[in-house]
């Protein structure tokens, strides 16, 4: 059975349509990459499977279910203890994401419980010095900042951990060093891992299967090496060639000509269709049903047609 699982979520932002029927399962133990340009809705799902949306996010359609309970329709205390026991949360900004008037031990000891032993949830992400525990959050590096944020996500082993963009604003040198933290930690627990992410080539290191998201839709998703080496989406397949010279010079995606999409209702065809070299008529007026190519679920009318 899924551990979480994402099913025709729909989720508007005032006028903007954010997710467009969403759709993703993870498994227990397994370390899912979600990938996308910026704007294709990571951080909406994301946020979405802790219902920690910003209030003027709505949901029009869908549910996510984590461990069966339906996150939408839970009752507040059972959110909280969903959220408390199940899922943690990492997110872009690690020192916003601290409290600022509160020192590093005092906060742990929050999640923690009173008499919990903070020095080795530090030294579980590598922090030895002790003086990080009686550090504010303003005098600690990014990097040390978010190995904090890591190990209070991870204090109570939860069953699921998204972790959006957790490397995107700290220095490329360390960026390796906290996702080694993130990954190790989650193995020894079991926790399942969703990972938001530009950087298809580090998701592919990493990762058991991956996630690519156009246009609010999950429009492939399979096994990572067959994501990475055969993709089945048109657009997959343009960012899987460009992705190498991308990251190389550490820039955020740009794989095909064109702009992304903004939506303000449900795409009539295929949000891809515009930019696609492979689009027909069919492709702008007729919404895509999933089609299995391979090992990969695909969005698109002509999916068994791409070759990379
Ligand atoms: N708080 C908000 N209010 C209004 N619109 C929003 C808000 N957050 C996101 N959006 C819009 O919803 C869409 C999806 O945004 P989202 O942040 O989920 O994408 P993303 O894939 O995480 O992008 P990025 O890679 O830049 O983080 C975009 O069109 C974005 O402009
Ligand atoms: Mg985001």
């Amino acid at each position: 059975m899924s551990l979480l699982s994402v099913r025709n979520l729909v989720i508007d932002y005032a006028e903007t349509r954010a997710l467009d029927g969403a759709d993703l399962d993870v498994a227990p133990g397994e370390k899912v990459g979600l990938v996308g340009e910026s704007g294709s809705g990571k951080s909406t799902l994301g946020s979405a499977v802790g219902r920690l949306l910003p209030r003027t996010a709505r949901r029009t359609g869908g549910e996510v279910l984590v461990a069966g309970e339906p996150v939408f329709d839970l009752p507040p205390a059972g959110l909280r203890r969903l959220r408390r026991r199940q899922l943690g949360f990492v997110f872009q900004d690690p020192i916003g994401s601290l409290d600022p008037t509160m020192r590093v031990g005092a906060q742990l000891r929050l999640v923690l419980g009173r008499g919990a032993d903070v020095s080795m949830h530090l030294e579980r992400v590598r922090l030895d010095d002790p003086r990080v525990a009686r550090a504010y959050p303003h005098q600690l590096s990014g990097g040390m900042a978010q190995r904090v944020a890591v190990a209070m996500a991870m204090a109570t082993s939860p069953e699921l951990l998204v972790a959006d963009e957790p490397t995107a604003a700290l220095d490329s040198q360390v960026r390796e060093e906290v996702l080694n933290v993130v990954f190790s930690l989650a193995a020894d627990a079991g926790t399942s891992l969703l990972w938001l992410s530009h950087d298809l080539p580090a998701v592919a290191r990493r990762c058991d299967r991956i996630a690519v998201m156009y246009g609010g839709r999950v429009v492939e998703h399979g096994p990572a090496r067959e994501v990475l080496g055969k993709p089945a989406h048109p657009y997959t397949a343009a960012l899987a060639g460009s992705a190498p010279a991308a990251a190389a010079h550490g820039a955020r995606l740009e794989p095909v000509p064109g702009r992304p999409p903004v939506l303000t209702g449900p795409s009539p065809g295929c949000a891809f269709a515009p930019r696609c070299a492979l689009a027909v008529d069919r492709c702008h007026h007729e919404r895509p049903g999933p089609v299995r190519v391979r090992h990969q679920d695909v969005l698109c009318h002509r999916a068994g047609e791409v070759t990379a």
